[in-house]
């Protein structure tokens, strides 16, 4: 039997100012999607028959990708991330059965993490109808603190480059990685889920409207690239109080863009007097929220009680593993 572990991620700082050619900045976190495999009489997948239907991702890697044609495959699946909630999880799921098959195919070369980034990313596209942003592909295969951006972002060292032909037109990114300060203990990420899934085609198709319609909220976006600079160098230093300050800021432009809702919005609330910062993280619409602090369990019960469901994370953990 093989296994693979790929994590989820949040997105600390860059949401939706992104799509407009800024970085976004997300990290990966503890809490991911575990993938075993093995040869089997039959194909099942999560203990029922195999349907590609149900499962696009797992059957876009594993004909278009490895062009499999071997023994049938019995693929276990245990995600520790809500679903539907920007934590990432379909890439998850995409990094983790890509870890696993080819270990299983090409059992003698290693895991080119790169690559698999990219073939992720390609899984989420042809799912997506051409549409997918490499941020969740590329934090969850490097692991760490990963920035994507459409130019050079200081301080960052460069790792690829990436692009897709969507149904507007080619895109492209650059995908970076930040170095996380070594002392960093004492220091979490709080993960609080509203219960609602988090629209994100919608949420991005909303505030193209917004920017169509008030063209001064142009204003936002480069708001939210300044705070995105400056949340990245404070993360960099060490200086979790600067970075707490910042996510607070992204939190304000990012409802200025009519893209939180009550539910997150009661939730960053709710951490205010615990955390160093919170702010709405992905697409929002619902979803989660995200705090940083040094009082992790005092924040989760915060989070219970304004009615989310919490989840603790290290700061920068691994990326994917073949196990
Ligand atoms: O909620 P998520 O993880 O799908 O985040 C979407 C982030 C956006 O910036 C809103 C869209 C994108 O493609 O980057």
């Amino acid at each position: 039997m093989i296994e693979a572990f790929a994590p989820g991620k949040c997105i600390l700082f860059g949401e939706h100012a992104v799509v407009y050619g800024h970085p976004a900045v997300a990290m990966a976190i503890d809490q991911g999607v575990h993938v075993s495999i093995k040869k089997s009489e039959e194909w099942r997948v999560g203990g029922e028959k195999f349907d590609p239907s149900k499962h696009p991702h797992i059957s876009y890697i594993l004909h278009e990708i490895f062009s499999y044609d071997g023994e049938p495959l019995d693929i276990k699946i245990e995600s520790q991330l809500f679903s539907a909630a920007g934590l990432g999880s379909s890439a998850a799921l995409s990094n983790a059965i890509g870890a696993a098959l080819h270990k299983m195919i090409k059992p003698n070369e290693e895991l080119d993490i790169v690559k698999l980034a990219k073939l992720g990313h390609s899984a989420e596209a042809a799912v997506q109808e051409g549409r997918a942003s490499p941020t969740d592909t590329a934090a969850s295969a490097l692991g760490g603190c990963v920035v994507v951006s459409g130019e050079p972002v200081k301080g960052t060292e460069h790792i690829f480059d990436t692009e897709l032909i969507t149904p507007e037109g080619k895109r492209s990114w650059s995908i970076f990685k930040s170095a996380l300060p070594e002392k960093k203990e004492g220091i979490w990420l709080i993960l609080g889920f509203t219960g609602e899934s988090s629209p994100t085609g919608k949420m991005v198709a909303g505030v193209a409207d917004l920017l169509s319609r008030v063209p001064s909220k142009k204003n936002e976006m480069d708001a939210i690239n300044e705070i995105t600079i400056k949340g990245l160098d404070a993360l960099s230093r060490g200086d979790f109080e600067a970075v707490g300050l910042a996510m607070d800021e992204c939190h304000k432009h990012l409802r200025n863009l009519n893209v939180s809702s009550d539910s997150l919005d009661r939730l960053v609330e709710a951490v205010g007097p615990y955390s160093l910062g919170a702010k709405m993280t992905g697409a929002g619409g619902g979803g989660c929220m995200v705090a940083i602090s040094r009082d992790p369990q005092r924040v989760s019960e915060q989070i219970e009680i304004a009615g989310g469901k919490p989840m603790i994370s290290r700061i920068g953990s691994k990326g994917v593993k073949i196990i």
